[in-house]
């Protein structure tokens, strides 16, 4: 997908995937994959999301992964905290207490770079990529967490009826991008109240996925 895509997103505000408070199935399912609350836990593609600031009231430490400088400087100004700024190559790294943020594109995230991660938090990454996409997503994320344990969030819905993103991500195809890697259990499987985007009928899931 188009980095420009995402990049107008954040030019113009239109942030639909954007909620006011931390997504309730982490907050429900986040303890039945990390026992650890001083854990450092990566969220891939984590926009601004407000997830990070309840993980840090939660006592975790929070690395993310932002293709926008926009969202990582609104991320730093919500949490009150002036980051110290660093390059790295093609990325930024953005950090302060409890919060570490690399500014680029997620492929270019090494093990080095990244170090260390106990748990990986995946809402809206996985899904916000087209099909073609998710593959190489799936490896790369794998071999950078060195499979550190995940609780990933995806929907499933007709794409006929939407077009994405998010995308429709079958429970077929989380399968078959993960389970050589990882044992998965589904932790739930819920409706979406009124439909995705308030049209499209839709199922969200929650998956624990540890390595194998
Ligand atoms: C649908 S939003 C989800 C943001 C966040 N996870 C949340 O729940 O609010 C997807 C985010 O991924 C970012 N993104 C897209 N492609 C990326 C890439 N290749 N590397 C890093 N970030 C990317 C976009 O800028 C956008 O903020």
């Amino acid at each position: 997908m188009d980095p420009n895509f995402w990049l107008e997103r954040w030019e113009n505000n239109h942030l639909g995937w954007h909620q006011d408070q931390a997504h309730p199935m982490l907050v429900k399912y986040l303890p039945q994959v990390v026992e650890d609350s001083g854990a450092r836990i990566f969220l891939p593609l984590c926009g601004k999301t407000l997830d990070i600031g309840w993980l840090r009231t939660q006592g975790y430490n929070v690395v993310g992964a932002e293709l926008s400088e926009i969202a990582v400087k609104q991320l730093f100004e919500n949490a009150g905290v002036t980051p110290e700024i660093t390059e790295h190559g093609s990325l930024k790294s953005y950090s302060a207490r409890q919060i570490n943020v690399f500014v680029g594109d997620i492929f270019d995230v090494t093990i080095d770079l990244l170090s260390s991660v106990d748990v990986v938090f995946d809402r809206a990454a996985l899904v916000a990529l087209p099909e073609d996409m998710r593959n190489r997503y799936a490896q790369h994320l794998a071999e950078i967490t060195q499979m550190a344990p995940q609780l990933l969030i995806s929907f499933e819905y007709d794409q006929n009826v939407m077009a994405g993103p998010p995308f429709s991500v079958p429970q077929a195809e989380i399968t078959r991008l993960y389970e050589q890697n990882y044992e998965m259990s589904l932790l739930t499987d819920e409706d979406v109240a009124g439909g995705l985007k308030g049209i499209c009928p839709a199922r969200e899931q929650a998956w624990k996925l540890t390595k194998r």
